[in-house]
């Protein structure tokens, strides 16, 4: 199959997109930027659609796929009307009265017309409303429901950039929207609106103190930091080793001068080996470290950039052929908490105190 690959950028007009909602109405599978990362679309409603995402992907096709709409109305068709579902209904509108269009996905029972093929054979639906104008033109021109889940084969660090999205997917999809640099760079927090108190199933720039501020109590699933609660992940998708890099990473957390100590050493010793080294570092601490690339995820103090620079960098020593890595920890407030999040699943949960 031939991809095509065309431009089109939030800002622009999106006429651009017309031939990209017919191809999702006929059944085929379209790239496009959300403000998070890229997604890999398909009619959400037709099975046959979400079926070829998961080959696409190379996905397990238990791992359930979001559904994204781009208007609130939207969602009473693909959730469940039943009088005990109810309840669900008005906490995800107060959420989206406060959190969307954004990086929310709320879970909510599903209705008849969702096909479990979508839901990875669940009774519940993830739903998601993005704020960006591209991936919400392309929304509507689809007809209203694109099931995306992020634009990378399964188990490679989500795409930031449509030229990642192109080699991963290249020859295998219909289409490829360029639309730049993602915003945010990490996919969207994942809510569970079924249970109560509403869990955290997958942290995102929208944090549990954000969420806890409109619903009041709202928990995070414990498997999300730690791997050591013996218990599988509530999201399917959070159990698969993840945003994994090529080479191998571990993480470094301490003090400074003890974590630039030790990778040094450990760097030294990979080097005699013969070993192709790369460190995740800050502004502040870059310089410091003697491997074959270093890279700043930005300033320690900015979790905003780091998060956006995260999967870049994965992705970046992929293409270097980089084979030990290196990352400090990075701190947990905001968006930091998605940030280790994903770099503990990226490290195989390996991390070292110093
Ligand atoms: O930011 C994002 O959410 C991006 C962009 C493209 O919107 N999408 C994304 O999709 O990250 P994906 O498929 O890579 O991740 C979806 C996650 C998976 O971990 C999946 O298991 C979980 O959502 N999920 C989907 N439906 C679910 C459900 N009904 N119950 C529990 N978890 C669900
Ligand atoms: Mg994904």
């Amino acid at each position: 199959m031939e991809t095509r690959f065309v431009t089109c950028m939030e800002s622009e007009d999106k006429t651009c997109l017309k031939e990209a909602g017919q191809i999702l109405k006929a059944g085929g599978l379209v790239a496009f930027p959300t403000e998070t990362v890229y997604g890999l679309g398909g009619d959400a409603l037709n099975p046959s659609s979400s079926k070829r995402i998961y080959e696409a992907k190379g996905r397990p096709s238990d791992n359930p796929l979001i559904v994204h709409i781009c208007k609130w109305e939207d969602i009473y068709r693909i959730v469940s009307d039943a009088p005990e579902h109810a309840d669900m209904l008005v906490r995800a509108k107060k959420l989206a009265d406060v959190f969307w269009p954004g990086p929310l996905t709320m879970i909510l029972p599903k209705s008849e017309i969702v096909p479990a093929e979508t839901t990875g054979g669940l009774s519940t639906v993830a739903v998601r409303f993005p704020s960006h104008k591209t991936a919400q033109a392309l929304i509507a021109e689809a007809g209203g429901y694109v099931a995306a889940p992020s634009a990378n084969t399964s188990g490679k660090p989500s795409p930031t950039l449509a030229k990642y999205v192109a080699e991963d997917m290249n020859g295998r999809i219909d289409m490829i929207v360029d639309g730049g640099e993602v915003g945010i760079g990490l996919e969207s927090t994942i809510v569970d609106l079924t249970v109560e108190p509403p869990e955290i199933l997958r942290p995102g720039y929208i944090t549990r103190e954000m969420l806890a501020e409109v619903l009041g109590t709202v928990e995070t699933d414990i498997t999300i930091l730690s791997d050591k609660s013996g218990q599988a992940p509530k999201a399917p998708g959070m159990k698969y080793r993840h945003y994994a890099p090529k080479g191998e990473l571990t993480i470094v957390s301490g003090n400074v001068d003890g974590v630039v100590t030790y990778v040094n050493e450990k760097l030294k010793e990979a080097k005699a080996l013969g070993k192709k080294t790369g460190v995740i570092a800050t502004d502040e601490t870059a310089a410091f470290y003697q491997a074959d690339a270093v890279k700043s995820a930005g300033k320690r103090s900015d979790e905003l950039t780091v998060a956006k620079r995260l999967y870049t960098i994965l992705r970046e020593f992929d293409d270097e052929d980089v084979e030990l890595m290196y990352s400090e920890a990075f701190a947990e407030a905001g968006i930091g908490q998605a940030v280790m999040n994903r770099l503990l699943k990226a490290a195989g949960h390996h991390v070292i105190e110093v």
